[in-house]
C-alpha cells in the first residue's frame, strides 16, 4: 500500500497544476491527526471535501481541538530561505507563498510536504503509540520533526521556527496564563500555565489545570522568544534570530495572543543530515481523581512520574529519545499497516486514521503509598469518553467496548487496566444495583463512582461480561476474573434474568423500540461469557448452567428475531418491518464462543450485502433511524459477515464517508447515511473499533488464574488453611465425609430416574403463532403444530415475562429454570451485608420467588430431564461445599476479631 501510496505521489507530482494542487496520501480524510496523545493533547487539521487553499500555504487553517465546532489550538510552523519567510503550517499570512504538495497519514505520523521556494520541506507531527511500554505510553508529549532539502541543487540559507499559543490552557481563552523560559539545561523549554488553574475542572473538554510544555535540544544557533504572535513571528520573519526574551505582561490567552517560539539557524544547506525536533507536552499531574468505593479518594498520577519525577526530567528524556521514538513509529506504522492490509487497503486507512485517536483517550496511572512510593502494581487506566456519545462518563462502557479491538490488538493489558477501577468500585459497598454501570464517574476527570440506576443493565452488564472475558484471553491474565468472580456472577444472573426480554432497555444507541434483538443477543453472548469464565476458575456447575442458559436462550432468541421467510435477523422481535446491523455478533466471532449458528450469520450477510446496495455510505443502524449509522457499529457488522465481499462492502462504505468530506469533524462517530453528513460523536476514541478485524481468529489463551476461593477443589485447600489448626482440619475431614456422601446419594436419586427425549418449556403455555425454531443441524422452519408440549415449569416468576416462549431445543441443551438464578441471592450480596449464610440446598436449584418475597421458594422437580437433573444436583453440591465454606470464614473472622485489632495506617493524602 506504501508502494502504492507513492506511485499515486508520483503521478500526481507529474500532472500538471489543476485546480487542486495537491493530494492526501493514502487517502483524503475531512480532518487530519495533529497531535493527539491524552483527551487534551488532541488536535486536528480540518479539511472538509477539499483541501482549503489559501494566500500563503496550500494548508491554511490552524489546527483545532478534537470537539465540535472546535477551537482552535495553535501550533505554528515556519521556513525562512535566503531572507524570505514562508509559512509550513497554520494560518498566520506570509508575505512569500509556499505550496503545499502532499499530506501523508500513517497511524503514528501526519507529514506536511511543502514547497517554499527553493526547498522542500517535510513537517512530520509524531502521535507516539508505545502500547507496551507504560512510562512512554503514559506522557502526554508529542514530537514535531521537519527536514529540508534544497530543490535547485543551490545551497541556501535556512532557518525554522515552530512555536504554540496558551490556547491549549482553557477553553475560556479569557483566563490569564503566565510562563517561564526554562533555558539553563541542554535544552529550551517554554512553558505556560493557567494563572489559576482548577483541579479536574474543565471548560470546553479543555482541562484547567494543565501546564504546556514547548522544547527543543538546545544549539549553537537556537534563539526563543515569548510575547505577542505578531511580535515574535515578526522577529523570526525579519532576522530569523529571537529576542531570548519574554514578555512581562501576563495576560489573558486571547489578549494580544501570546505565543512561545523557538527557532534554529541551520547556515547554508542543501539539505538537513538529522531531523529538526521540537516536542510539544501538555502536563497534568494528578490526572485523575478516583474513588474507590472503600471511602479513599485516589490522586492518580500518569505512569510515567514513577521514572522522570519531574516536567523537566521528561523532556530532557524525550529529547534525547527521539531517534528511537521515530524508528519505533515507523516500526509500529508497518506493522499496524501490513496486518491490516491483509484484508483491504481501505481497512487498513480506517486503522491508520483510528490508532491515535484510540489511544489518546487514555491516562495510564499510577498512585502514590504514604511512604511516597509509587505502587506499581496498582496500574489503572482512565477514559475519556471524547465525543460524548451516551454521555461523559469516565471509562464509559459502551464506548470502552467499541474501542477494545484496538488495545486488544495493541496490549491487552490496557484493557485490564481500564477494566480495573470499574470492577473494583462496582464491587464495594458503594455499588448495590444488580447490572453493571454505565461509567465509573460523571464526568472525566473525576472518577469517583457512579451509582446511578439507568435503563441499559443488560447492555453494560454483557459489556463487562465480554470485555473481562476477552481481557483474560488475550492476554492469558487470570487475576480480574479470579478476584470479582462474584461480581461478574451477579451481572450473569442479572442477564439470566432480563436479556431474553429487553422490553424497553435501551442501547448505547438510545434507540428506545421495544425488545431490540441485537440487544438480547448481547446479553446472550454475555452469559455464554459467563461460562466461560466459571470455566477458567474452576467453577465447574456453573460452566454448565450458563452454557445451558445461553444454548437455550439463542434457540428462544432465534425464533423472535428471525424474519419469517428466515431471510435476516429483526430489530425487533417480531417486527416483520424491522432490520439493523446486528453488531453485537462481533462479540460471538471475537471471544469465538459460537453462540449463534452459521445459518443465521449467512442470511444475516447476505441480507446485509443486498440491502448495503446502492447506499454509499453504509446501512443504518435500525431501520427505525434511516439517517443514523455509527462507523462502530458498520465495522463490528462487517467482521462478523460470514463472506469477504459483504466485509469489504461495508468497509469500503464507511471508507467513502470518511472521504467524502461532507464534514470535517475530527473523524467522527455518528453519522447520516444518507448524506454522509456528520450527527455526533466528534474526536470519538470508539473508533478503535476499527481494528476489530485484527483481533478476530485470533489464538485465545487459558488465562492463568491465582488460587481462587470459588473453585470447589480449592474451596477446600483454601478453607482449609484459612481455619488452620484443629478446627480447619476437623472441619476439611467432615467436607470430603459429606461430599463422599452426597454425591454418592445423587448420583443413585438420578440413575433412579428416567428422562424424556425432548424437552420444552413455555413459561404462560401459549405458543404464539409464527415461531422458528433451530436444530442443530442448523436448519430452519417454522414449528410444526405437533413439536409443541407446552410445559409449564413454574406459575411463579413470570410476570415480568409473560410471554415468554420456550421453544422446542435439542436435548441436552435444556435446563430447567433458564432464568431463576440458581444461588444468586449470595452472589449478589456484597461485604457488610447482613448475613454470612447463602440459601440452603433447598432454597437453590428452582426458579426463584417472585419479587419481594423474602427467600426462594422450593420448587418440586420440575422435569425429568436428566441434563436438567444433573444441573440442578451440581449447583446443590455446590452450594453446600459454599455454606461449610463460609461458615468456616465466619469462624475465621470471629477468631480474629477475638484477637488485637492491629494499628491502622492514616489513609488520607
Ligand atoms: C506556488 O504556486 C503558485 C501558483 O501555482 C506559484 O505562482 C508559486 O510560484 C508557487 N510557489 C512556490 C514556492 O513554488
Ligand atoms: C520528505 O518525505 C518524503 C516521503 O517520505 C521523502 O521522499 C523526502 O525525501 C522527504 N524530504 C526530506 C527533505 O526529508
Ligand atoms: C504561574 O501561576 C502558577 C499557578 O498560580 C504559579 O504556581 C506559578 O508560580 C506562576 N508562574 C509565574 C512565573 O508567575
Ligand atoms: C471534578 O471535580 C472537581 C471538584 O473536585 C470540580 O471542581 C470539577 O469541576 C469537576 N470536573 C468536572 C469535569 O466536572
Ligand atoms: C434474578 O431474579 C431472581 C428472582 O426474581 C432474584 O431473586 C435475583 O436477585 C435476580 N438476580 C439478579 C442478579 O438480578
Ligand atoms: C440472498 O438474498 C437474496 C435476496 O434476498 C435471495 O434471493 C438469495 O436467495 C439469498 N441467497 C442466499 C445464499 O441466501
Ligand atoms: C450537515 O448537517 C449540518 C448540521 O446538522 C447542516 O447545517 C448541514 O447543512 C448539513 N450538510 C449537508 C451537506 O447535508
Ligand atoms: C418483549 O418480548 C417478550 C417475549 O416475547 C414479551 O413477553 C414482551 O411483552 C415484549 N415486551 C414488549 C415491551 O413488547
Amino acid at each position: 500500500m506504501v508502494l502504492l501510496a507513492w506511485l499515486f505521489y508520483f503521478i500526481f507530482l507529474l500532472t500538471p497544476a489543476s485546480a487542486q494542487t495537491w493530494a492526501t496520501i493514502p487517502f483524503s480524510t475531512q480532518s487530519l491527526p495533529i497531535a493527539l496523545r491524552s483527551p487534551y493533547l488532541n488536535s486536528w487539521l480540518s479539511q472538509g471535501k477539499l483541501p482549503s487553499e489559501t494566500p500563503s500555504a496550500g494548508n491554511a487553517g490552524w489546527p483545532v481541538f478534537w470537539t465540535s465546532s472546535p477551537p482552535v489550538v495553535a501550533w505554528y510552523i515556519a521556513v525562512r530561505v535566503d531572507g524570505l519567510a514562508y509559512t509550513i503550517f497554520g494560518d498566520a499570512a506570509q508575505p512569500h507563498q509556499a505550496n503545499q504538495t502532499a499530506a501523508i497519514i500513517t497511524p503514528t505520523q501526519t507529514t506536511f510536504i511543502v514547497q517554499a521556494g527553493p526547498v522542500s520541506v517535510n513537517a512530520t507531527f509524531l502521535s507516539p503509540i508505545e502500547p507496551t511500554d507504560l512510562v512512554r505510553q503514559s506522557m502526554p508529549f508529542t514530537y514535531l520533526y521537519v527536514d529540508v532539502a534544497s530543490t535547485d541543487g543551490q545551497p541556501h540559507a535556512v532557518q525554522l521556527y515552530s512555536d504554540i499559543s496558551a490556547e491549549w490552557l482553557s477553553g475560556d481563552r479569557s483566563m490569564i496564563c503566565n510562563w517561564t523560559a526554562n533555558t539553563n539545561s541542554d535544552y529550551i523549554s517554554l512553558q505556560t500555565q493557567l494563572q489559576s488553574p482548577i483541579p479536574f475542572a474543565e471548560i470546553a473538554d479543555q482541562a484547567l489545570d494543565a501546564t504546556a510544555y514547548l522544547s527543543m535540544s538546545k544549539q549553537a544557533s537556537s534563539t526563543w522568544q515569548i510575547g505577542r504572535d505578531v511580535d515574535v513571528r515578526g522577529q523570526f520573519n525579519t532576522s530569523g534570530v529571537l529576542l531570548q526574551t519574554q514578555d512581562s505582561n501576563f495576560r489573558a490567552i486571547a489578549d494580544n495572543f501570546p505565543v512561545f517560539g523557538i527557532s534554529v539557524d541551520l547556515g547554508t544547506i542543501t539539505k538537513t543530515f538529522s531531523s529538526n525536533v521540537w516536542l510539544l507536552g501538555l502536563l497534568r499531574d494528578p490526572v485523575v481523581q478516583y474513588s474507590n468505593g472503600e471511602g479513599n479518594n485516589e490522586l492518580r498520577s500518569p505512569y510515567f512520574w514513577s521514572q522522570y519525577p519531574t516536567a523537566q526530567a521528561a523532556i530532557s528524556f524525550l529529547l534525547n529519545d527521539f531517534t528511537r521514538a521515530r524508528d519505533a513509529g515507523n516500526a509500529m506504522d508497518a506493522k499496524i499497516l501490513g496486518d491490516a492490509q491483509k484484508i483491504s487497503s481501505p481497512y487498513a486507512d480506517m486503522v491508520t486514521l483510528s490508532a491515535r485517536q484510540a489511544l489518546s483517550a487514555v491516562d495510564i496511572t499510577l498512585k502514590k503509598e504514604n511512604n511516597g512510593s509509587w505502587n506499581t502494581s496498582d496500574v489503572k487506566a482512565f477514559f475519556k469518553n471524547m465525543g460524548g456519545v451516551g454521555g461523559p462518563g469516565v471509562n464509559a462502557v459502551d464506548m470502552l467496548f467499541s474501542t477494545f479491538p484496538a488495545y486488544l490488538y495493541l496490549n491487552p493489558a490496557i484493557a485490564g487496566y481500564l477494566l480495573s477501577p470499574l470492577l473494583e468500585f462496582q464491587s464495594s459497598k458503594l455499588y448495590a444495583l444488580p447490572y453493571a454501570a454505565h461509567d465509573i464517574g460523571l464526568a472525566y476527570p473525576n472518577a469517583t463512582g457512579n451509582s446511578n440506576p439507568h435503563n441499559e443493565g443488560i447492555e453494560q452488564s454483557a459489556n463487562m461480561l465480554i470485555m473481562t472475558l476477552a481481557h483474560a484471553q488475550f492476554s492469558g491474565d487470570g487475576t480480574l476474573i479470579s478476584k470479582y468472580y462474584p461480581l461478574l456472577r451477579t451481572w450473569a444472573d442479572y442477564l439470566v434474568n432480563n436479556t431474553l426480554s429487553p422490553d424497553a432497555q435501551t442501547t448505547s444507541d438510545s434507540l428506545t423500540s421495544a425488545n431490540q434483538t441485537n440487544l438480547a443477543i448481547k446479553g446472550i453472548i454475555g452469559i455464554a461469557a459467563m461460562s466461560k469464565i466459571s470455566e477458567f476458575i474452576g467453577d465447574h456447575s456453573f460452566t454448565t448452567h450458563y452454557q445451558t442458559v445461553s444454548s437455550s436462550y439463542e434457540s428462544e432468541w432465534q425464533s423472535l428475531s428471525l424474519a419469517a421467510d428466515g431471510s435476516h435477523l429483526l430489530a425487533n422481535y417480531g417486527l416483520q418491518s424491522s432490520s439493523g446491523l446486528m453488531y453485537n455478533l462481533f462479540a460471538d466471532k471475537l471471544l469465538q464462543l459460537n453462540v449463534v449458528p452459521n445459518t443465521v450469520y449467512q442470511a444475516q450477510t447476505n441480507f446485509t450485502l443486498q440491502s448495503s446496495k446502492g447506499s454509499p455510505y453504509g446501512l443504518p443502524i435500525d431501520s427505525s433511524t434511516p439517517t443514523k449509522s455509527r462507523t462502530d457499529w458498520m465495522i463490528f457488522a462487517a467482521s462478523s459477515a460470514s463472506d469477504s465481499a459483504t466485509r469489504d462492502e461495508l468497509v469500503l462504505q464507511v471508507h467513502n464517508f470518511v472521504t467524502a468530506g461532507v464534514t470535517n469533524e475530527a473523524f467522527p462517530l455518528i453519522y447520516d447515511p444518507t448524506s454522509a453528513n456528520f450527527t455526533g460523536g466528534p474526536g470519538s476514541p470508539a473508533q478503535g473499533a476499527m481494528f476489530s478485524m485484527l483481533v478476530l481468529n485470533h489464538t485465545l489463551k487459558t488465562p492463568s488464574v491465582p488460587p481462587n476461593s470459588f473453585s470447589p477443589a480449592s474451596a477446600k485447600v483454601n478453607a482449609g488453611a484459612i481455619a488452620g489448626g484443629v478446627i480447619g482440619g476437623l472441619v476439611a475431614v467432615a467436607i470430603v465425609v459429606f461430599l463422599a456422601w452426597f454425591l454418592h446419594r445423587r448420583r443413585q436419586h438420578i440413575q433412579s430416574e428416567k428422562h424424556d427425549p425432548s424437552f420444552t418449556v413455555d413459561f404462560d403455555g401459549v405458543r404464539k403463532p409464527g415461531g422458528y425454531h433451530t436444530y442443530s443441524s442448523g436448519t430452519i422452519e417454522p414449528f410444526a403444530e405437533s413439536t409443541i408440549h407446552p410445559f409449564t415449569v413454574a406459575s411463579t416468576n413470570t410476570s415480568s415475562h409473560p410471554n415468554l416462549h420456550h421453544t422446542v431445543v435439542p436435548r441436552g441443551l435444556a435446563d430447567v429454570d433458564v432464568r431463576g438464578s440458581h444461588g444468586s441471592e449470595y452472589y449478589h450480596r456484597r461485604a457488610g451485608s447482613d448475613s454470612d449464610v447463602g440459601p440452603s440446598a433447598s432454597q437453590v436449584g428452582g426458579p426463584t420467588a417472585s419479587e419481594g418475597s423474602e427467600r426462594p421458594l422450593p420448587v418440586a422437580p420440575a422435569s425429568n430431564v436428566l441434563m436438567a437433573k444433573q444441573t440442578l444436583v451440581n449447583e446443590e453440591l455446590r452450594t453446600e461445599v459454599d455454606n461449610l465454606r463460609r461458615e468456616m470464614e465466619r469462624i475465621r473472622i470471629e477468631r480474629e476479631q477475638a484477637m488485637e485489632a492491629p494499628p491502622s495506617y492514616g489513609e488520607s493524602h
